[in-house]
Formats: structure tokens, sequence, C-alpha cells
């Protein structure tokens, strides 16, 4: 059997500074710590986070006084921000600058007079964000069904828009396109984040190359799903959170097994996704080769188990 792993998978430069920070935290302060909402999303890194002892809240009076609160990668908006800094909190903002990047140009848009179409999911906690910022003045689109006709009427004379940073290229550009037919000078500002689009194009050669992929992340990860997506078209996908989820079953003798992880994977994950894929194509063929995964199985990992896979 062989295994090729995507050449960017896991933690991205966002997901790895709010890690880095919440360590710190833990580690450093002699008040209680806690995140605003998942740091990230990801089950295993939660789960780690609170062997640390950070703890979650979902509200700004949650926290104590005098408590450390540590803002998630993906933001909050104004009212939240402003209730925790009416509190007697120290505050740490993880937000990834990519998001805050995002948040700024919307909201700049709309004080430019424009109207704004904001490509992402309504719900997702970056969309939430960016709609407080700008008092839910903009159009969010989520599927290619929503673009119907017509979209503004009459339409505006400046129409700008941002896409939430973990969204599908191909979404983007189809949706780009369809909007555009309705709405011709539309002013596009791609805001999807390198880490993102990266991923999902590491993730399509990978695909193309294998005869399945198992991509790994929490089910409630935006960009996991994404990678999934972007990989079923091409070969069939299994997404999976952990080593436990994977089934013998899927395997078949010498077949080449694509693999990678969304950005707030850590490498332990992977590492040990791997090590159960390798001992299933040695039981199948006798041997296993890995293309690109030296960097999940060697030694050096151990130290980045010990703190979450993070840099510190
Ligand atoms: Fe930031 Fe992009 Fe990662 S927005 S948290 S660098 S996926």
């Amino acid at each position: 059997m062989r295994v090729i792993v995507a050449d960017k998978a896991g933690f991205c430069q966002g997901v790895k500074r709010a890690l880095d920070l919440a360590i710190k935290e833990a580690t450093q302060s002699p008040e209680p710590v806690y995140t605003f909402g998942p740091l990230v999303h990801n089950n295993q890194v939660i789960t780690y986070l609170e062997d640390l002892g950070i703890e979650r809240i979902d509200e700004a009076l949650q926290a104590p006084p005098g408590s450390h609160v540590i803002i998630r990668s993906h933001g909050i908006g104004p009212l939240d921000m402003e209730k925790l800094e009416e509190q007697e909190l120290t505050i740490i903002d993880a937000t990834c600058v990519k998001v805050k990047q995002v948040q700024d140009f919307a909201k700049s848009l709309i004080e430019r007079g424009y109207a704004l179409i904001v490509l992402g999911a309504p719900e997702h906690p970056e969309i939430k964000a960016i709609r407080e910022y700008i008092n839910d003045r903009a159009l969010v689109i989520h599927s290619l069904d929503e673009i119907i006709e017509p979209l503004f009427n009459p339409i505006p004379e400046k129409v700008g828009l941002v896409s939430q940073t973990t969204l599908s290229k191909i979404f983007f550009d189809q949706a780009v396109e369809k909007i555009r037919k309705q709405i011709p000078n539309l002013e596009v500002h791609n805001t999807i984040c390198g880490a993102t689009e990266t991923r999902q194009e590491e993730a399509r050669k990978v695909a193309e190359r294998s005869d399945m992929v198992i991509v790994i992340g929490s089910p409630f990860s935006s960009n996991t799903s994404r990678l999934a997506e972007v990989c079923v078209e091409h070969v069939p996908v299994k997404k999976i959170e952990t080593e436990e989820d994977i089934s013998e079953e899927w395997f078949t003798k010498n077949m080449t097994v694509g693999v990678t992880a969304g950005a707030s994977t850590p490498e332990w994950v992977i590492k040990q996704v791997l090590k159960v894929i390798i001992s299933i194509g040695e039981m199948l063929d006798g041997e296993c080769e890995v293309i690109n995964g030296d960097m999940y199985l060697t030694k050096d990992n151990k130290s980045q188990e010990k703190n979450g896979g993070s840099s510190v």
C-alpha cells in the first residue's frame, strides 16, 4: 500500500498563534484562564486546553473578575468585546489576523457606501462577528441556490463582495460568476486566506494521485469540510476525527491512500492516524510506502506532542 500525505496538512499560522498564546497563558498566568468560544474548531485541541486548566465561556459575564480571557481565532463581534472590556479582565486577542482583515475590510466597504455581499455560512462565528461589525448590513450567501434574481432591486451603484476565510475556492468562483450575471459592476475581493487555498490545492493534488482520501478534522471545522468537498470531486473520501474512526474494511491490497487534515487538526492526531493506516497497509501488502509523512512520523514530533503541536 502507498500513503501520500498532503504537503500542507494540519495547523495554519492562525491556529498555531492562538494555541501558543493559550499555552503561554496557562503556564504563566496565576489567574484562571478562559477562551471565549472554542479557541479553534477541533475537539482534541479543546480537550488538550482543558487538561491545561483552560475552560470555555460563551458569555462575557461568565468570566470571573480578574480572570484572563482569550478571544478565539475566529474572532468575536464588537458587542461581546465591549461587554468583556467593561469587566475587570485581562483580554488576550487570538483572533487570526486574516479574520481581522476581513472584518475591517467589510466595515470599510460599508462606510464607503457599498452594498455588501458576504459569501459564507451566516451562523459561523467568523461571519456572525462580521455581521455584527456592520450592523447586519450585508447579504450573506451560503449556496448557489440562494443566488436568485434580483439580489438587489434596484442594483446599487457600488456592490462589493468578500468571503469567509475558509470558503471553498470552487464555490467562490462559481458564486462570483453567477452573481456577476445580474451585477456586472460587482467588486470582488477574494478574502479566502492563503492557508485555506493552499490546503485545498494540495488536497486536490493528493486526491488526483489516490484511490481514496482520508480527511482528518473535527466535524464542526469548516475548512476540514471544504477539504473533503475538494477531494470527493476526484475519489471516495473518508472524513475522520481521530484514528479510532478508521475501519479496516475501507482498505484493499495495493491501494494508494491520500491523507490530508484541516487547519485546526494537531500533528499528534495526524501521526496517530498515519500509524494506523501504515499498520493496515503492512497487514494487507506486507509493506507500506509513505510519501511526505516524515514530519509526522519522525522522533522530532515527540516534542510537539507535549505542547499540543504548537511551536511553543
Ligand atoms: Fe487564519 Fe486562515 Fe488559519 S483565517 S486561523 S490562517 S485557516
